[in-house]
């Protein structure tokens, strides 16, 4: 850093805003040579800060070209310019203050604030992109109603857009021309918007609950009108939804979607104007997989369900990210599930939060739910706020129950509509609804890493009891050394020898009540005794994976067989035979460290032989159930992460179950293969991620028969899903044919930059020892912007986060190639160079080696001029 070390911003030192601001009129005149912004602010002393004080905006990268106060010029003196703020000492109690400024969007590579993408104007003003556009007071508890005037040239920015209702629009001198939009909800200025381009609609309806019609219009690139109809279908689902489930209705006339195709992250839930990530709007069967769907039913959902929980309670500081992120994650988890299969959404959502969550939860950006400091907070738009914070809220949900929770919401609504508030106040009405003390429950707000629960079983055979003993622990993380026992929903059953799940009866209830029990946990060690039990129960801990812990229960191997054959729960069905993969794979990876000879028990084989022979009952759930537990949650199983080791292991418990079973993944693979008519509901995607498994198992040791099944899926399917399944396999094997597969690949989509981003991302993920030649090549094709985060995460950040055993190279080549890309790419886009430091991140996870090659990066990247804050703040914490 050239302005020497940016301070880091705490929580406690919140204090509420000098003045608030009620209105603002912006007028935005956009030119080829620069964008003029006029702001008119109606501006007064906030009542809860006593006396005046000086008005300080904040404003960067603007060039100020005039200030008024209440109609009257200000010179140079009156007020005070620094690169980040505009002061003005003193100010009357109640003004209008017009500012005008010229900014370069079309020079704006970092994607914050108002920039350019394809030739059409966007913002995105989430956290604090707001003070690119205009001095501002840009915090989210200070809330205005905007209206704004767009005026540009009528040829190239036909569609001129903003928040609320369109209330003018006319023609101006020399081809230009204007709309004037006006917001009647108050809101924080992260959730203003603007587009101004050459764009499509499609166009669509809903009627609310009480009679609104809504007009629904999904804005794209001319060309890609015939990819929105599964977005669409998915915005009124998701509208239709949050009525039923959560009583709420949409509170406007219109709802317009845009898709671009330049954006830092998914899209963003300005009110009533989402800017969305391409990448969640457009899909047909031949170019996005059922993931890609999927995806796009999510993202859609989340930010629509945001105009209740963001923009119409939305957070009084940027410490309260999760009150409207882990809140919204979850409900669009919730309307998932309700949409496709249940189970199969549960299971890829815990998967994600072990993936990616928990490795975070144990490095060096470890951070609880609400962070207590930042320096930068577009570092904390991370998996812990967003994922455990979803978990958060599903354990209100498990310990108040449906009820009780939507009791909850409704009281929250009720209390904080119009306001910016607190996870304080969130955790208050589902207390007050509930009558529940949720004093310590709140420590999952402050307390960082990941809870470890062991749990002991002891039956006894005279006086019929079966004792649980739960001892929890939560490890330290940076700047935490000591945690005190967290409260948490311990969701158990007990399944008896026949396999069916026990009445259960806790000692001193006078009668047995239901066969799953919501245990609460508060103390570090805890037993809970069922009394009345026939015969030694196995039990079903943690259902639905309650609580988000790591779980190590004295379970045998034969115990836990025994779930993944009976559990009633599905979640735990399927988490019984990760349980055992993991002790497995675990012994496989140790046998490799001291140079045992490798074996893979029977029993596995076997078991693993009965799902896939009755995968027919229920494609998608063995779909899941058949992958072995990924090597990123291996990792997190270790004390020291060997990714050599993990991948070895892994390979070849892979190789081994495609030897064993070859007849059967065979058999699977045909019995599927037929191309049936193209759908996207959820049994649909089962049978089809049941297929492309069962190939990915026969291409593990990839005779011509499988190559040649792979060929011919890659050549024979219509569904990208298929396609890009067979072609992933390819690219990885030594097959001949790998080549022509890529550049046919190449050739048929070269025209559609979402589908060649995936030809980034299965050269990058491929496991071939030449894959980092590879992609350093890659950064020279034609097709691969480095400007483009899409490009980006697909090649650069697929390679870091998506392929350990080629990252971490002994060598220490990876590091290397990372470190040079962010320090390429930190100038432009800071939050795309943090991003990708993610997996720096973790360095102390690793071996002393690794670390210190890591560490040789991470000194490089923090003693370079001109750091952008996001990967200073990275790097010297991993540093320290
Ligand atoms: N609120 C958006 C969402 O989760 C994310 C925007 C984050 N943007 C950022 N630059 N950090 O839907
Ligand atoms: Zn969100």
């Amino acid at each position: 850093m050239d302005k020497g070390t940016p301070k880091a911003i705490h929580l406690t030192a919140y204090r509420p805003s000098t003045h608030l601001i009620d209105t603002v009129d912006l007028h935005v005149d956009l030119r080829e040579e620069a964008t003029t912004v006029r702001a008119r602010l109606g501006i007064r002393q906030n009542p809860a800060r006593a006396g005046a004080e000086p008005l300080v905006l904040d404003g960067q990268r603007l060039e100020l070209v005039s200030v008024t106060v209440d109609g009257v010029p200000l010179g140079p003196d009156g007020y005070i310019l620094s690169p980040d703020h505009l002061t003005l000492p003193d100010t009357p109690d109640t003004f209008v203050l017009e500012t005008v400024v010229r900014t370069r969007p079309q020079d704006n590579m970092a994607l914050e604030g108002l920039y350019k993408s394809s030739g059409n104007y966007c913002t995105q003003c989430e956290a604090e992109g707001f003070r690119k556009i205009t001095y501002f007071i840009d915090r989210p508890d200070v809330m205005a109603r905007y209206t704004t005037v767009i005026e540009a040239e009528k040829a190239r920015y036909p569609v001129l857009l903003s928040n609320g209702n369109l209330v003018g629009s006319g023609d101006a001198a020399d081809g230009r021309h204007w709309a004037k939009w006006e917001d009647p909800f108050p809101k924080p200025c992260y959730l203003f918007a603007l587009v101004a381009g050459d764009l499509r609609a499609v166009e669509d309806r809903f009627r609310t609950r009480s009679g609104r019609d809504v007009a629904l219009r999904i804005y794209v690139e001319p060309g890609n009108e015939d990819k929105c109809d599964h977005a669409m279908r998915s915005l009124k689902k998701s509208m239709a939804w949050d009525e039923e489930v959560y009583g709420l209705e949409y509170d406007l006339d219109i709802f317009n979607i845009v898709a671009v195709s330049d954006f830092n992250m998914g899209a963003m839930e300005n009110k009533s104007l989402n800017v969305f990530n391409t990448k969640y709007i457009l899909a047909r069967p031949e170019t996005a997989t059922d993931g890609d769907f999927l995806g796009i039913e999510a993202v859609v959902a989340h930010e629509y369900f945001h105009n209740w929980t963001g923009n119409r309670v939305t957070c009084r500081d940027w410490f309260q990210l999760s009150l409207k992120e882990g809140l919204t994650v979850f409900r669009d988890q919730q309307f998932s599930a309700d949409m496709n299969s249940a189970a199969v959404k549960r299971i890829q959502d815990v998967q994600g939060l072990r993936t990616v969550q928990f490795p975070e939860d144990s490095g060096a950006m470890a951070h609880p739910v609400r962070p207590e400091s930042y320096v930068e907070i577009n570092n904390f738009y991370t998996p812990t706020v967003y994922n455990k914070g979803a978990e958060v809220i599903r354990m209100y949900h498990t310990l108040l129950g449906a009820e009780g929770f939507r009791r909850g919401m409704d009281l929250y609504f009720q209390r904080h509509d119009g306001q910016a508030v607190t996870c304080d106040d969130f955790a208050a009405a589902m207390a007050d609804a509930g009558g529940v003390d949720l004093t310590q429950f709140k420590l999952w707000y402050s307390q960082a890493g990941t809870p470890e629960l062991r749990v002991t079983g002891e039956y006894d055979e005279a006086a019929r009891t079966y004792r649980l003993t739960v001892r929890q622990t939560v490890p330290p993380t940076p700047g935490q050394p000591d945690k005190m026992p967290m409260h948490m929903p311990l969701v158990t059953g007990l399944l008896g020898p026949d396999g069916k799940d026990l009445p259960l009866r806790l000692a001193g209830e006078a009668a047995p009540g239901g066969t799953s029990r919501v245990l609460e946990l508060r103390a570090a060690e805890q037993r809970f005794e069922f009394v009345d039990v026939p015969a030694r129960p196995v039990p079903s801990l943690l259902r639905g994976f309650s609580a988000p812990v790591k779980l190590t229960a004295d379970l045998t191997d034969a115990d836990l067989t025994f779930l993944t054959a009976n559990d009633s729960d599905p979640f735990n069905r399927w988490e019984a035979g990760q349980v055992l993969g993991v002790r497995i794979l675990l012994g496989l990876v140790a046998d490799i460290q001291s140079g045992r000879p490798l074996a893979l028990p029977d029993g596995f084989v076997g078991a693993m032989g009965a799902v896939l022979g009755d995968a027919g009952h229920d494609p998608a759930f063995a779909a899941q159930a058949l992958v072995l537990p990924g090597e990123s949650y291996l990792g997190t199983q270790m004390a020291v992460i060997d990714p050599i080791a993990i991948h070895e292991a892994r390979e070849f418990a892979r190789r081994t179950l495609a030897e064993r079973l070859r007849d059967r993944w065979l058999a699977t693979h045909r019995a599927h293969a037929g191309n049936e008519p193209f759908s996207v509901d959820a049994a649909a995607i089962g049978r089809r991620s049941l297929k492309n498994l069962c190939l990915a198992y026969l291409m593990a040791r990839p005779d011509p028969e499988a190559v040649g099944l792979a060929i011919g899926q890659f050549h024979g399917s219509r569904a990208m899903t298929d396609v890009i399944a067979a072609l992933q396999l390819l690219a990885g094997s030594d097959a001949p044919e790998r080549e022509d597969a890529l550049a046919a690949f190449y050739d048929r989509w070269k025209d559609d930059r979402l589908v060649v981003d995936k030809w980034f991302n299965v050269q990058a993920t491929s496991h071939r020892p030449d894959t980092l030649d590879r992609v350093r090549a890659l950064l020279d094709h034609p097709a691969f912007e480095i400007r483009n985060p899409n490009k980006v995460y697909s090649l650069i950040g697929a390679f870091a986060g998506g392929n350990p055993v080629r990252f971490h190279a002994t060598d220490g080549a990876g590091y290397a190639f990372l470190a040079d890309q962010v320090l390429r790419i930190d100038p432009m886009n800071p939050q795309v160079a943090s991003r990708l430091m993610g997996q720096f991140s973790r360095i102390r996870r690793y071996d002393a080696t690794r670390q210190a090659q890591m560490r040789t990066q991470l000194e490089r990247i923090v003693a370079t001029p001109a750091l952008s804050p996001d990967v200073f703040e990275v790097a010297s914490k991993s540093l320290e």
